[in-house]
């Protein structure tokens, strides 16, 4: 079985992160297609070391939104000490709630570093795939976990956040949903049809980056070039989400 390559092309190249969702309802068994597609992502030594969470009752949505708005004043001094132009996008929206909360259904990805057994044993004395242990496959079992599941969302049509979370959090909303302590709350992929026009996709083009062979020099980038691509990326992600929520961008 296999799809057509144009076809699986237009998904990955027009999928978005829509950070700004309606409360419309999903049409039934949304849901539970985007965790069946999850389900069949790749991960190292088929180890599976993840639970799914689905969380769509609106108290429990509040008092997440309400966590991460506490939270989020946190980090915004920490991302305030960046001069404006390279602030991440989300710190410029406007005071209050996340839009999230009234999103109609939110995926959290949990992990179970227990599962890693699974897998192979020497990269736990070796290291592998850019680190110590079994923690950097782990991670990147979850992590393409997810990216299946914003995939999903994309080919039917709807819009999804991935929605990242900082330990302390994690703690908290472990506590909130009844999650096991030695199970990790690691990720949330919030879903909805999206209440904002398609934000421009930024990628550099293959000819930036690829090397055939050996490394081509001509290609490395300098620190300035890795400062001046962040200014490139987050202005046209500015501009969407500042038309979304009515706030003027940085830098305009
Ligand atoms: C590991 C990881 C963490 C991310 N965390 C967040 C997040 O917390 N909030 C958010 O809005 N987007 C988050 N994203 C989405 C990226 O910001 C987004 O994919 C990137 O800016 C490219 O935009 P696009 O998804 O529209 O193509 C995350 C993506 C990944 C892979």
């Amino acid at each position: 079985m296999s799809c057509d390559y144009e076809t699986f092309y237009e998904l990955a190249r027009t999928r978005r992160s829509y950070r700004k969702l309606k409360s419309d309802p999903l049409p039934e068994g949304t849901v539970e297609k985007i965790m069946e597609c999850g389900r069949w992502a790749m991960n190292g030594g088929n180890a599976q070391p993840w639970e799914f969470i689905v969380v769509t009752n609106p108290e429990t949505k509040l008092q997440m939104a309400k966590d991460w708005n506490a939270a989020f004043k946190e980090y915004k001094i920490i991302e305030e000490s960046r001069v404006p132009e390279l602030r991440h996008p989300v710190f410029s929206r406007p005071e209050g709630l996340p839009n999230w909360k009234d999103c109609p259904a939110m995926i959290g990805i949990i992990g179970d570093r227990r599962k890693m057994q699974t897998s192979v044993l020497h990269p736990g004395f070796y290291g592998s795939e850019g680190g110590d242990g079994i923690g950097p496959t782990f991670y990147k079992d979850l992590g393409n976990v997810a990216q299946m599941m914003h995939l999903a969302v994309a080919s039917m049509g709807l819009g999804s956040e991935w929605l990242s979370i900082e330990r302390p959090l994690q703690l908290k909303w472990q506590r909130l949903l009844n999650i096991p302590d030695d199970l990790e709350l690691q990720t949330f992929v919030l879903i909805g049809y999206p209440d904002m026009d398609t934000p421009p996709g930024f990628r550099r083009e293959l000819s930036q980056f690829v090397h055939y062979e050996t490394y081509n020099y001509d290609l490395y980038n300098t620190t300035e070039d890795v400062r001046d691509m962040i200014l490139e990326s987050r202005s046209a992600v500015r501009k969407a989400e500042g038309a979304a929520y009515k706030i003027k961008p940085v830098g305009e």
